[in-house]
């Protein structure tokens, strides 16, 4: 992909195996680009004018949406190709992968040893007694065989080649060429909303492959970043791929409801796009875990996409939960994320929730409005 940077833990691809990349990231351009915003105009034009001949009235909620576009063609038509694209997107990146498996373990192995130029080199600490929440061994997420968390061999790092290169082509090239736009996204919220804060100490809860972790650590070479996440293989490649990158960063698996550092650790508590993969009651645990773990003074930024404010933009998002494994993200459709942190132990006057849409990002217009973040906001 020409807007992907080949750093040393990416898996190479041969020519054909490139040539079958481009073309599922074609295809998932062209179904989100050029036919998903059909649904839009099928639903507008079509099911929701007949539905109001029928009825008088119009749909009144997602579900009733749903039941009415699942069986209209065009709908059918698209979601099944989405669903294949995806899966195709995974058998693309799955054979490279495997074909250099051991070479890759061997490279991470070397790239964790490694000293770091002028610098403390970064850490990786697992836990192989951590007990992965349900909400990751309940289903795949994204359809990734065994998730992010599944080791299939000793020292494994294949569920963070895959996702790394795998996400790349989801977004067709528009996570940019480290994946950084989520990391970018809440940095240029600090830059914005909070201009003087300098933090010392970061958590990147969540980090998966540490892609904004590392846009944290360059943006802040003063302060320590953490990375944690609850798979151990994504997170042998995380800290060999921060290595190959030539940034320090500590990972260490665990759950972000329940972590092992002390109160008052961080001045800035960060995820990007996690959220949405817990559960309702493991959301709260997250909240009250990152309030405890902030200092007096601290930050609580969590970054998550917006699940549409009309009764076919929420059938539209949803699509992820029904037909693409994000089983558990359902429950933060209408959720009020702020009521969530006041039951976690914030006060009023501590959250809120931004919607922010930096200009680097344009590429989730076609979703049928105008597209924004949700960051909730949390202070100590
Ligand atoms: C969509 S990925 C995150 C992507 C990444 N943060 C970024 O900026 O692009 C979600 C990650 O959150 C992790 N995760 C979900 N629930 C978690 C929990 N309770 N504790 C730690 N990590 C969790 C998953 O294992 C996965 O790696």
């Amino acid at each position: 992909m020409a807007n992907f940077k080949q750093h040393g833990m990416l898996p190479a691809t041969t020519h054909d195996e490139a040539s079958r990349q481009e073309f599922v990231s074609a295809l998932r351009g062209h179904l989100s680009g050029r036919l998903m915003p059909g649904n839009y105009r099928v639903f507008h034009e079509r099911v929701e004018p007949a539905f109001k001949a029928r009825t008088g009235r119009n749909p009144e909620s997602e579900h009733e949406v749903r039941e009415l576009m699942t069986k209209n063609p065009f709908y059918q038509f698209w979601s099944a190709m989405q669903r294949r694209s995806q899966e195709m997107l995974w058998e693309s990146v799955i054979d490279p992968t495997e074909r250099q498996l051991p070479e890759l373990i061997d490279k991470a192995r070397k790239l964790g040893a490694r000293p770091l130029p002028g610098k403390r080199k970064g850490t990786l600490r697992l836990d192989p007694k951590l007990e992965v929440p349900r909400y990751h061994t309940a289903a795949d997420i994204h359809l990734q065989p065994g998730g992010y968390h599944t080791d299939f061999t000793a020292d494994d790092i294949a569920a963070g080649a895959i996702y790394d290169k795998g996400i790349n082509l989801y977004m067709g090239g528009g996570l940019g060429e480290e994946n950084n736009l989520t990391g970018d996204t809440l940095v240029a919220y600090i830059r914005k909303a909070h201009p003087d804060f300098a933090p010392r100490s970061i958590l990147d809860m969540g980090c998966a492959i540490g892609n904004s972790s590392v846009v944290w650590a360059r943006e802040f070479p003063k302060a320590r970043v953490h990375g944690l996440d609850v798979g151990a293989p994504i997170l042998r490649y995380a800290h060999a791929r921060a290595q190959a990158l030539g940034v320090a960063v500590d990972f260490s698996q665990q759950n972000a409801e329940h972590t092992d550092f002390p109160d008052g650790s961080f001045d800035l508590v960060v995820s990007h796009i996690v959220l949405h993969e817990t559960s309702k009651s493991a959301l709260v645990r997250v909240l009250a875990e990152s309030r405890r773990l902030l200092r007096p003074g601290g930050l609580m930024l969590h970054l998550e996409i917006p699940r549409g404010r009309t009764h076919m933009q929420k059938f539209m998002f949803n699509w992820e939960a029904y037909n693409n494994n994000e089983t558990f993200s359902r429950y933060m459709t209408d959720l009020d994320l702020r009521g969530e942190a006041l039951k976690a132990g914030f006060a009023p006057d501590q959250v809120r929730v931004d919607q922010f849409t930096p200009e680097l990002d344009d590429t989730q217009k076609n979703y049928g409005d105008e597209f924004f973040w949700n960051i909730l906001v949390g202070r100590r």
